[in-house]
């Protein structure tokens, strides 16, 4: 099978695409012909070496986690899978294996995708509807009628969110850059703030904050709480509450327990998928450099051929 892969920790630029050897499946597992992968930063923080305490890896390593694809082969055991069933799932990191033309995964971790969702839209999914979530309602408790600040709304997480947030019934308010003040209202922010013109520490009585980003913009998200307020960062590990505000760090592992909630969303209409942008397998190096950019709209997809 044709493969991206790492043989050394780094930059992008160190992926070679390459024909690899595909074990057999356990009798639990299937072979997945996979269609579509999303693309995470987290790849590129893996590829670089920089989780190896956190999702130890062994290389050579085929980055990716979220993919969807058609079921090629059962294992002895699998009731619920039948070749050619379309199915989208997340790989766990220390395993990767999404930029693949097939991977090999526990068919437990797949869900069934509606026959009107295409690979790439499925694709897009797992991680960044996962984590969005995770973030909002396990860890930030957010309430209907609470008030909640979304950073990095365009990116693929904060994509999510906006949805999520909106659809609960909160009132949304999102940071993107000015080409993306539309578009985030557009998925149902209420108020969207330029965070490169405006200062989103105007903002009084926030009960949640989700961020996306770290850095200043988490320090200065502290002062935008109200009584009650809490923050959920993606990005910080050492967060601690701070003046009866609680801060939490949100680790996101278990997309099998979201995705058939995903689907539902999304046969009832209530889920836009944003593909930033789509490459061949062939260009897994630039697909990673687009991700490294930052400034995505949406998810980045790699497609595995023009089936
Ligand atoms: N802990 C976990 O379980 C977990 C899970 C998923 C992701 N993450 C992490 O969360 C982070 C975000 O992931 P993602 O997939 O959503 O990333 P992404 O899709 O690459 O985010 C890109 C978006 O960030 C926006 N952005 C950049 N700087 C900004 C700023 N200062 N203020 C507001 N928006 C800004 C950009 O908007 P503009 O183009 O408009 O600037 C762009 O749309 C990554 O570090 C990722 O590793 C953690």
């Amino acid at each position: 099978m044709e493969a991206s892969l790492i043989e050394s920790f780094g930059g992008p630029e160190l992926v070679t695409t390459k024909d690899i050897a595909l074990r057999e499946p356990l009798p639990d597992e299937v072979v997945v012909r996979v269609e579509a992968a999303g693309v995470n930063p987290l790849d590129l923080k893996i590829i670089a070496g920089y989780m190896q305490q956190v999702f130890p890896v062994a290389l050579p390593y085929v980055p990716g986690t979220d993919f969807s694809g058609t079921v090629e082969v059962v294992g002895a055991n699998v009731i619920h899978l039948k070749r050619g069933d379309r199915v989208v799932g997340r790989t766990s990191p220390n395993a990767g294996g999404a930029f693949a033309s097939k991977l090999i995964i526990a068919a437990s971790s797949l869900c069934v995708m509606p026959g009107d969702m295409s690979f790439e839209q499925a694709a897009a999914l797992p991680t960044a509807l996962g984590t969005a979530r995770h973030a909002l309602f396990d860890i930030g408790r957010l309430q209907p009628g609470e008030r909640v600040l979304i950073h990095a709304a365009a990116g693929g997480v904060g994509s999510m969110a906006v949805q999520l947030a909106h659809h609960a019934g909160a009132y949304v308010i999102a940071t993107a850059s000015g080409r993306n003040i539309e578009h985030v209202r557009m998925l149902g922010a209420d108020k969207a703030i330029d965070y490169r013109s405006e200062d989103f520490t105007s903002l009084r009585d926030i009960d949640l904050v989700l961020d996306p980003i770290g850095g200043e913009t988490l320090e200065r998200s502290w002062q935008v709480l109200g009584e009650g307020g809490r923050i959920a960062t993606l990005v910080n590990f050492a967060i601690e509450a701070r003046d009866g505000h609680a801060g939490d760090f949100v680790f996101f592992s278990d997309a099998a327990a979201v995705l058939p909630e995903a689907m539902h969303m999304f046969r009832a209409d209530r889920l836009q998928i944003v593909v930033d942008s789509v490459f061949p397998l062939a260009e897994t190096r630039s697909v990673l450099e687009r991700v490294a950019m930052g400034h995505a709209r949406g998810k980045v997809l790699v497609r595995m051929s023009d089936a």
